[in-house]
């Protein structure tokens, strides 16, 4: 049984870090000890027994802060079992999970090292008000602008997000594959 897990995040807006943060909530309400820290500050990850890990996607691609994060701790990643969840598409309809699952599957392929024990996609969040630059050209960029993409909404399913939380000290028992 896992005892201490860490909860780690990257995150631009802030959709990540919710979704991290009803994960951690969930698995500390089961009495495990939860560390919650953005990827970033996390200093090393001696006396976890297990990690769990989430970033958004961003142009198919993880925010820095989780590439460094799984670059910085390559060596433990490899001994300590690790869940991994993206955030990325409006809603689960299949022509959408289809692109974003060629998308991580591209992700998971350059870092081959890498074997978490259970890897999941959630839907994501938008809120283009709030959109920093670069982001923010893509509302008046016609490649934005008249993009359906781009629009605010919240889809994080948080039922699913709590049922998957739950999931986790039962994969995190068993052994790598
Ligand atoms: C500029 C931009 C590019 C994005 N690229 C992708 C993408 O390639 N694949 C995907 O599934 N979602 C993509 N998204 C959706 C985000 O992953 C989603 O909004 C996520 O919830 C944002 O997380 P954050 O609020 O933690 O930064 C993109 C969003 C923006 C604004």
């Amino acid at each position: 049984m896992s005892e201490k897990i860490l909860v780690t995040y990257a995150t631009k807006y802030g959709s990540t870090q919710g979704v991290a943060k009803a994960i951690a909530d969930e698995l500390q309400s089961k009495g495990f000890l939860i560390d919650f820290y953005p990827a970033r500050e996390v200093k090393s990850l001696s006396g976890y027994d297990a990690v769990v890990l989430g970033s958004p996607l961003y142009i198919g691609s993880f925010l820095s802060d989780a590439s460094r994060f799984l670059s910085r701790f390559k060596s433990d990643l490899e001994r300590i079992p690790c869940a991994l969840f993206v955030l990325g598409p409006l809603e689960k309809n299949p022509r959408d999970m289809v692109e974003v699952q060629v998308q991580l599957d591209n992700i998971m392929n350059r870092i081959s090292w890498f074997k978490p024990m259970i890897v999941e996609i959630f839907t994501g969040a938008m809120d283009i008000e709030k959109f920093r630059f670069p982001d923010s050209l893509l509302k008046i960029m016609p490649v934005g602008k008249d993009n359906p993409l781009f629009k605010t909404y919240d889809g994080r399913d948080w039922e699913a997000i709590r049922a998957w939380a739950d999931s986790l000290p039962k994969i995190f028992e068993k052994q790598p594959v």
